[in-house]
């Protein structure tokens, strides 16, 4: 079988090899563990609060991993974490505010999420009950809401004025730009739906960039934070709001196991954040963790999670945060503007460390993409 760029499978096997050598970042090793307890997550920033209150409770001995993440999840979710976490961020094309959130523990590989949560803004809080109280994975929508409700929580109005302004300027003044539809009339990026589909020849070599256009997505962050006690037990888990101006129903990679975050503790832990419609196509919180059972570091298989993407999707962005069971870390990157970050603390650190990740550049000979 030829590989799409004709080229043997050995050639590629060895340009792939070459590319991993010439632009990893800095170099190929991790970084060492601060020890145990330990926590780390996506993005700095606001972000660090919930670092360190995640950090600050697993101090105390009868904090478990599992809380420590609902507890650093929910501070970004009360403090509506740059946006992209919490009530009021990210509205749909209606203006609303709908949640994701996974948690999932490392012990049992039992995770509880929800999706498309509406009018509840302690999203972590229910998917930690999904996992406790129930024997699913993932709960949706409306139905999620109640079940919320039965379980507790309160029901409350996701959108704020703030929300309704950018809300107005994204439809009046910017004539609904940037959104998600395509393959519609009229067209979604000249101007505001009703849209109605466009007829696809599925048999036409053009159909493939149609479906799948590798431009960059309007940016959306995420908080993804994993978790070690002081005795080594891992949880890792994903609170967003998802993209801003998604269509409305639209479930991003967050709750999605595998995908938002991922932990097995036998092996370590792995949380992201980026472009959720594509990253999810990819699962590379699973892909990284697996990358870590087969012997990679962590730096190793955050790279080759990302490069996996970017491999079929140049323009993606993401953002690969991967920690072993003793606590080492990397990350990688793709796509940002700026530059990705992410947030760890452990062991007797007095303080929070932000590490920078570049972007990882691929050479146009491996791109897949027409
Ligand atoms: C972080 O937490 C501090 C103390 O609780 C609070 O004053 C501050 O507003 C928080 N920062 C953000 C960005 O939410
Ligand atoms: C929610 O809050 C927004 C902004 O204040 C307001 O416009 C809207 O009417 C509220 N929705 C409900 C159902 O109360
Ligand atoms: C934190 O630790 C560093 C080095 O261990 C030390 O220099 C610094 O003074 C400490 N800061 C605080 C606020 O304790």
């Amino acid at each position: 079988m030829g590989s799409p760029l004709g080229l043997s499978k050995a050639a590629l096997a060895l340009s792939f090899q070459t590319v991993i050598f010439l632009s990893l970042p800095s170099s190929v090793y991790a970084r060492p563990s601060p020890g145990w307890p330990m926590v780390i997550n996506t993005w700095g920033g606001p972000f660090v609060n919930a670092t360190d209150a995640a950090y600050e409770a697993l101090l105390r001995r009868d904090v478990s991993a599992l809380d420590a993440v609902e507890i650093g999840c929910t501070v970004c979710e009360e403090n509506q974490c740059d946006g992209s976490v919490g009530f009021g961020g990210s509205p749909d094309e209606n203006c609303e505010t709908t949640l994701d959130a996974m948690i999932m523990d490392g012990v049992t590989m039992k995770s509880g999420a929800v999706a498309g949560l509406r009018r509840i803004k302690n999203a972590i809080g229910v998917a930690r009950a999904v996992l406790e109280y129930t024997s699913h994975t993932l709960l949706a929508g409306d139905l999620a809401t109640q079940f919320a409700i039965d379980n507790g929580f309160q029901e409350e109005n996701l959108t704020t004025d703030a929300t309704l302004a950018r809300c107005a300027t994204w439809r009046e003044g910017n004539n609904c730009q940037p959104n998600y539809r395509q393959n519609v009339s009229p067209d979604a990026s000249a101007g505001c739906g009703p849209y109605t589909p466009l007829a696809l020849d599925s048999s036409s070599p053009d159909y493939f960039g149609l479906i799948a256009p590798d431009a960059a997505q309007a940016s959306h962050d995420t908080i993804s934070l994993m978790a070690i006690d002081a005795a080594g037990i891992m949880a890792a888990g994903t609170s967003t709001n998802g993209a801003s101006f998604k269509v409305p129903g639209r479930v991003g990679d967050g709750p999605i196991t595998g995908s938002g975050s991922y932990v097995d503790g036998d092996v370590g832990a792995c949380g992201a954040t980026g472009d959720g419609d594509i990253m999810m196509r990819f699962l590379p919180c699973y892909q990284a963790v697996e990358n870590l059972r087969r012997g990679m570091n962590p730096e190793e298989a955050a790279y080759d999670a990302v490069l996996r993407m970017v491999r079929k999707y140049p323009a993606v962005a993401s953002g690969i945060v991967v920690v072993d069971k003793d606590g080492e870390h990397g990350a990688a990157a793709s796509g940002w503007g700026g530059t990705f970050t992410y947030a760890f603390r452990g062991g007797l650190m007095n303080a929070t460390n932000v590490v920078g990740v570049p972007n990882i550049c691929v050479p146009d000979s491996l791109k897949t993409q027409p």
